[in-house]
């Protein structure tokens, strides 16, 4: 009896948690998106950021959908997409060449005035999704979301700096 009681009382703590990701992490990275809509016009470079900012954006989502889930944890997708967050952010430096700032581009010109910064928070966003992915096999509820909550605090640290609030348009 006991027991359930702790385990319910954790669970609840677990979901307060969730919860504060959301607000924290996932509304503000993953609202931009509709946003997104309006870079339809960006190409080359630009464009591929984009697409690659929204796939890290929907792993996240994936993340937090199995992590939410009332039943099994599904370990193996948390591990799969923590790992092509990683892969991803890995390559987020070349993919701000010099010169591909302006246009649809939301990216601040802080980003190559600190690219040296700018490539620290990208490999912070790297470790810390290689860290969840590690945890992921093993790791209870309460240290996947911790993990989870560290990945998105990394997005959320580099989009202040160097991440236009709205476009000027
Ligand atoms: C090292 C810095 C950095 C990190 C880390 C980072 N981002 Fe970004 N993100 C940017 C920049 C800069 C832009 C604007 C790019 C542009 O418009 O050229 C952006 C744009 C975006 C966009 C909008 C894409 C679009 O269509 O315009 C989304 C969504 C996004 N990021 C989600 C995330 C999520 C989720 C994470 C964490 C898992 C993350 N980002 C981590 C720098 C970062």
């Amino acid at each position: 009896m006991k027991a359930n009681v702790s385990y319910s009382r954790q669970v609840s703590q677990h979901h307060r948690n969730l919860l504060k990701i959301a607000v924290v992490v996932l509304i503000p990275t993953l609202l931009p998106m509709s946003e997104s809509l309006a870079h339809k016009g960006a190409t080359g470079v630009i464009k591929e950021r984009m697409e690659t900012m929204k796939s890290v954006a929907r792993s996240m989502k994936r993340i937090n959908k199995a992590l939410r889930s009332s039943s099994d944890i599904d370990r193996a997708a948390i591990k799969r997409e923590a790992a092509a967050i990683t892969k991803h952010a890995r390559e987020f430096p070349q993919k701000f060449p010099v010169g591909s700032e302006g246009g649809m581009s939301e990216a601040k010109p802080e980003v190559w005035q600190n690219p040296g910064d700018f490539s620290a928070k990208s490999m912070a966003l790297a470790t810390a999704a290689e860290r969840l992915s590690g945890a992921a096999s093993t790791g209870s509820r309460e240290e996947l979301s911790a993990g989870f909550s560290g990945v998105g605090k990394t997005c959320g640290s580099c989009h202040r700096v160097y991440r236009m609030k709205k476009r000027n348009r």
